[in-house]
């Protein structure tokens, strides 16, 4: 399959020819076909969510597991009540105040949704993104776009429109390239269906302001600790996802001790003749002695280091490093979002010093 690449600029949204790209995107779409598109958090790989066929293609296309289940995106509020069984009014509170963002709510799905969209479950997840480039052409293609991150499973989510061209290449009909995406990490996911909403993976959205509008939240355990063996309650997170292709640790405690306990390693494993990478800041990162040095921005910029952390790690695979460490970061904020998918491509590997 031939893979059109088709990139459109900020500045060129609303022109002639971004108007005909996204109404070929949408003609894509609507005869069953797949298209990555960027939002503000990660490109998605979308095909029509109320056709059980595309969605059996995107699992194809990203080699996904098929009880993974898709978020199915909208582009109106007023599309909601046809894909779910009823609005709660949690719901409703939590469009009013974040969509179009970066939150994904968890709801009872309607007969509209075939269960492949959904990996077999009696729930959906819905996001609307706040993105114009998604909108017009979630709105093009019909109004449901069934789209999970646009990477092959298990690589870390696109961050830009190149990185879905080197994992899906041949295997999708089109990439709408709209440039870096602004937030970097998937959206936070929320679960309305429990009696208290739970957070079922963390991202820009946090625990504080949903638990702000709402009242009392709980968040999923297993987002940060996975000893108990526990099931976590996403589907998708139970993988280890993300994962680089060397072996990630995050090293936490005091900046200085972590500093030289990484280049001790460092020194260790060089000896051994291995390639090693380190994810510092922009406040550490000269003190390393490692080969690949990474700088993920200043620890005063969460947002910076959420942006960059994909970018990094397919990085650290393009250029074959055997070994990496990180510091951790802290758990506040988008922060908690930037240490669970660290945590998750470290395969839970932490050494406290
Ligand atoms: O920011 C995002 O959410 C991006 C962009 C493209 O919108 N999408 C994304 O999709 O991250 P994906 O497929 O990579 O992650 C979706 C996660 C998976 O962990 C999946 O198991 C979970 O959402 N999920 C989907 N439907 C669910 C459901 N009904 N119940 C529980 N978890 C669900
Ligand atoms: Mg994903």
């Amino acid at each position: 399959m031939h893979t059109q690449w088709i990139h459109i600029d900020e500045k060129e949204i609303g022109n002639d020819a971004s108007k005909e790209a996204i109404r070929r995107a949408g003609a894509v779409i609507r005869s069953g076909g797949l298209v990555a598109f960027p939002t503000e958090t990660v490109y998605g790989l979308g095909g029509d969510a109320l056709n059980a066929e595309s969605s059996r293609r995107i699992y194809a296309a990203k080699g996904r597991p098929s009880d993974n289940p898709l978020i199915v995106h909208i582009a109106d509020f007023s599309d909601l009540s046809e894909i779910v069984e009823q609005i709660p009014e949690n719901a409703k509170i939590l469009a009013a105040k974040f969509w179009p963002g970066p939150l994904t709510m968890i709801l009872k799905k309607s007969d509209a949704v075939p269960s492949a969209t959904t990996g077999g479950l009696s729930t959906v997840a819905v996001r609307f993104p706040n993105h114009p480039l998604a909108l017009s052409f979630i709105r093009e293609a019909g109004g449901y776009i069934a789209a999970p991150s646009a990477n092959a499973s298990g690589r870390p989510s696109p961050t830009e429109g190149r990185h879905v061209y080197e994992d899906l290449e041949g295997r999708i009909d089109m990439i709408l390239d709209g440039g870096s995406v602004g937030i970097g990490l998937e959206s936070t996911i929320v679960d309305l269906t429990a009696d208290i909403p739970m957070i079922l993976r963390p991202g820009y959205v946090t625990e504080e302001m949903l638990s702000g509008v709402l009242g009392e939240v709980h968040s999923d355990r297993t987002m940060f600790d996975v000893s108990d063996g526990v099931k976590p309650k996403a589907p998708g997170m139970k993988y280890k996802h993300y994962a680089p292709r060397g072996e990630l640790s995050v090293v936490s405690g005091d900046s200085e001790k972590v500093i030289q306990y990484i280049n001790d390693k460092i020194a260790a494993k060089k000896k051994e003749g291995c390639r090693v990478g380190v994810i510092g800041t922009s406040e550490t990162i000269d003190r390393y002695l490692a080969c690949v040095k990474k700088d993920i921005g200043s620890r005063s910029n969460e947002a910076e280091i959420a942006h960059n952390l994909y970018e990094i790690l397919r990085e650290f695979d393009d250029e074959n490093v055997e070994y990496m460490y990180t510091e951790a970061f802290d758990t506040g904020g988008i922060g908690q979002a930037v240490m669970n998918r660290l945590l998750k491509a470290a395969g839970h590997r932490v050494i406290n010093v």
